[in-house]
């Protein structure tokens, strides 16, 4: 068929799709703006911010409103009554996964993060347990993290205090650690198997960051039909899991069932548990698929967290030095930080806290869906519904952070000092979906920053008044702009 036709036919389809969808059930469903076919609401968004146009509509709408991207309809959430009405209270039905047509090409419904019902749940709770430790074996994964910050710093210290971008090496530890965890072993960083994985990850996010994967997910039938860079995501996600699948035979030919050396051991040893069980979750493509989850949602969000830290502490030299200082006095120079430490330093654990909160990493969540029909205030939210939340309207919330969008560690301090806890602090959502590595992520920007702060002073190229701190909003993270800096040894 000639592709014009071919496309004409198939726009007429999504039109009249797109007619049916809309009318369908609108009665109970919260107001919002007045779609307009096929596009929906996009034009009265800016894709490229959609964060603020959120909080934008919801000084219109209210914290409940329906909207319209593409053919997609979503209920968002907006305000920290909101969202924790819905990911808390009503844990349970909020708690699937927003479709993406890509991922279900990529994932298949397996792994945790594009996966629902018996399967995630089976495959989470196993994840999670994995990763505090129990069935690990002997290396704990404070050990692992410690073993990469001392790396870390070493690699740091070869720049000789010379000006440099610090993404390479700060986006090489989180990714070790996770191969760590999976795959026994942290690489040496110019170790060319690490390297063609962190090439594939980083293009990954680069691609899925621009508006042509939001399209494919809006429009699914441009995956199947046409060109475009969502072939290369999915070439590079057949190369990782290739890889992966390679490791798990290697684990399958060395394994001791009594001496699990990683996540791959544990979850063989499961499934050779639930050999019998038919309809066991613990399958190859499971492990192979949960592995990439981790492997896409460990390293990038953790290396950005940590890159714009750094560029925190350089704007803020009073916050460094303070947090300098409490390093001195409670660990000294002479013994590497652990995570016991962390409740003898409230300074740095809010400055810590303060990061999370200020960047909002994800200011949109990953979208949710509801399981069932569910009852939400006044409204009725068909089963399947895609739920957006606002993680900036609680983390900016200006009550519960007074001058939301100043950078201040008194954020998470009471007045004597001590650290304050937040309901508010939910850079990881909240809820049955909140992220499976939570602890990790915590573990590891507590650990890296304090290797980092205790071994160099931070020094900026330019005035640190002059630095631009304003996130670089790119699909759904927020990035730091590009800085560099130099690593002076204390
Ligand atoms: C600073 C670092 C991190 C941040 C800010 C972060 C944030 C998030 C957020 C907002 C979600 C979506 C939760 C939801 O759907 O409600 C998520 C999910 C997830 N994260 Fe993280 N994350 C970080 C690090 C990590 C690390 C290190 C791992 C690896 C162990 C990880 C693994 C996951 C997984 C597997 C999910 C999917 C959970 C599910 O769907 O049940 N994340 N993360
Ligand atoms: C939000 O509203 C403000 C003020 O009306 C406007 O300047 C801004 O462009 C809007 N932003 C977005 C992303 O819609």
């Amino acid at each position: 068929m000639d592709p014009a036709v071919a496309l004409l036919l198939c726009l007429s389809c999504l039109f009249l799709l797109s007619l049916c969808r809309q009318s369908s059930g609108r009665g109970r469903l919260p107001s919002g703006p007045t779609p307009l076919p096929i596009i929906g609401n996009v034009l009265q968004l800016e894709v490229k911010d959609m964060s603020k146009s959120l909080t934008n509509l919801s000084k219109v709408y209210g914290p409940v409103f329906t909207l319209y991207f593409g053919l997609e309809r979503m209920v968002v959430l907006h305000g920290y009554e909101a969202v924790k009405e819905a990911l808390i209270d009503l844990g349970e039905e909020f708690s699937g996964r927003g479709h993406f047509p890509l991922a279900e090409r990529t994932n298949r419904g397996f792994g945790i993060v594009f996966s629902n019902g018996k399967r995630w749940k089976e495959i989470r709770r196993f994840s999670l347990m994995t990763l505090r430790n129990f069935g690990m074996g002997k290396r704990s994964i404070e050990d692992r993290v410690q073993e990469e910050a001392r790396c870390l710093v070493e690699e740091l210290r070869k720049t000789k205090a010379s000006p440099c971008d610090p993404t390479f090496i700060l986006g090489c530890a989180p990714c070790n650690v996770i191969c760590s965890i999976i795959f026994q072993k942290r690489f040496d960083y110019k170790d060319q198997q690490f390297l063609n994985l962190m090439e594939k990850l980083n293009e990954n996010v680069r691609i899925v960051s621009t508006p042509w994967i939001q399209i494919c997910n809006n429009f699914p039938p441009i995956i199947d039909y046409f060109p475009g860079t969502h072939n290369k995501l999915l070439k590079n996600i057949a190369f990782m899991e290739s890889y992966i699948l390679e490791k798990v035979k290697e684990h399958q030919e060395s394994i001791d069932i009594n001496n699990p050396r990683d996540f791959i051991d544990c979850f063989l040893i499961k499934m050779e548990k639930e050999k019998q069980n038919q309809q066991s979750e613990f399958t190859i493509e499971n492990l192979v698929i949960t592995a990439a989850d981790l492997l896409g949602a460990g390293t990038e969000t953790t290396s950005t967290t940590l890159r714009y830290a750094l560029l925190l502490l350089l704007k803020h030299p009073e916050v460094t030095a303070k947090a300098q200082e409490e390093i001195e006095r409670v660990i000294g120079r002479n013994r590497s930080p652990c995570m016991q430490d962390r409740g003898h330093m409230p300074y740095t654990d809010a400055v810590v806290h303060e990061v999370q909160r200020y960047i909002d990493l994800i200011p949109t969540n990953l979208p949710h869906a509801v399981t069932c029909d569910v009852k939400f205030r006044n409204y009725l939210i068909p089963k399947g519904t895609t739920i957006l939340t606002s993680l900036t309207s609680v983390l900016h919330d200006n009550k519960e952070f007074p001058n939301p969008e100043m950078f201040d560690p008194r954020h998470f301090l009471d007045g004597g000092g001590n650290f304050k806890k937040s309901n508010y602090f939910m850079p990881f959502s909240a809820g049955k979906r909140i992220c499976v590595g939570e602890g990790l992520a915590r573990m590891e920007l507590f650990l890296f920053l304090t290797f980092i702060l205790q071994n160099f002073n931070l020094k900026s190229l330019i005035d640190p008044k002059d630095l631009d701190t304003t996130p670089v909003v790119n699909g759904f993270a927020s990035v730091p702009p590009f800085y560099q800096l130099c690593f002076i040894p204390v």
